[in-house]
């Protein structure tokens, strides 16, 4: 087995080698002036089950270099060839919310389906969709990051309340919850734009010295958290943490958060980003075992 570090995502992707216990390189790639890209493989990989890791976040810009290494791969020998995605892109595109919209979601999964073996990848966002299998047709293994959530919880909030920001939320906050040994309430979202959330507290407990924890999948505008915290702090609640497993949001956004009485913000290691503070741990490198020996 080998794995090979998508671009940015070098870190990650040496972290998984040494979990595996195999060799570690980096996709060679680059831009030529009418903004094409040629991708290289720099080692050998003929007989080799090939890993190719990183993140898809910023999808549009990466998933080229992607289908062009996995195809690079299988044409110079690769038995196999994976893809371990932390994050895996444009699953929130799961309708058509609009006349004429594409079905992203769909469209992307026959994409990648089409390229690689087999997914790894860490809390996809499950909506209409109730599991990859319903768009992908290679094997995947999802990856859960409540347990890892949990523990940070449980180490670092004496009484926490988990809360889940929109019913979507829902399969995360209560998995959280559970493991943490706390209680948990889920909030009603409305989104009527991308900047412009509405979100309401339908319980109002009370939940007396408990620190509101909330708990989402994607935190991208930071308008649903800025939302919810509008709403529990209306009700009484202390200044909530907040808790993404992925952090797609920028700079600006995180002043928003913390102008809106967000006390902390925080995210698992699926997307390279300053809020990185819960490592996923091993469980990528299990599944990614059991995928390639299968
Ligand atoms: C959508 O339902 C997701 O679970 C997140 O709540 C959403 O993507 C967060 O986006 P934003 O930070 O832009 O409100």
């Amino acid at each position: 087995m080998r794995v090979i570090a998508l671009p940015g995502a070098s870190r990650f992707a040496a972290t998984l080698a040494a979990e595996l216990d195999c060799p570690c390189s980096a996709l060679f790639t680059r831009s030529f002036p009418d903004g094409e890209t040629l991708v290289r493989l720099d080692t050998d990989v003929a007989g080799e089950a090939v890993i190719l890791a990183g993140s898809l976040d910023h999808p549009d810009l990466k998933t080229l270099p992607l289908i062009f290494a996995a195809d690079a791969a299988r044409e110079l020998g690769a038995v196999k060839v994976g893809l371990v995605a932390p994050y895996l892109a444009y699953m929130r595109q799961d309708a058509r919310f609009q006349p004429g919209e594409a079905i992203s979601s769909r469209s992307y999964a026959f994409v990648l389906s089409s390229s690689v073996d087999f997914l790894v990848t860490v809390d996809p966002h499950l909506h209409r969709w109730r599991s990859l299998n319903d768009i992908y047709t290679i094997p995947t293994e999802v990856v859960p990051a409540a347990p890892a959530i949990a523990a940070w919880i449980r180490d670092n909030v004496p009484a926490p309340l988990i809360v889940g920001p929109d019913a979507e939320s829902e399969q995360w906050a209560a998995h959280v919850a559970h493991l943490a040994g706390a209680p948990h309430t889920v909030m009603a979202k409305t989104r009527r734009g991308d900047r412009d959330v509405g979100v309401e507290l339908n319980d109002k407990g009370p939940w007396p010295g408990r620190t509101p924890v909330l708990v989402d999948d994607i935190i991208s505008t930071g308008h649903t958290l800025i939302g919810a915290t509008l709403a529990l702090r209306e009700a009484g609640l202390a200044a909530p943490l907040c808790i993404g497993v992925h952090a797609l949001f920028d700079d600006p956004a995180l002043q928003q958060m913390h102008a809106a009485g967000i006390a902390r913000v925080l995210s698992c290691e699926t997307v390279a980003h300053a809020s990185n503070a819960i490592s996923i741990g091993p469980g990528l490198a299990h599944a990614v075992r059991r995928l390639a020996t299968g």
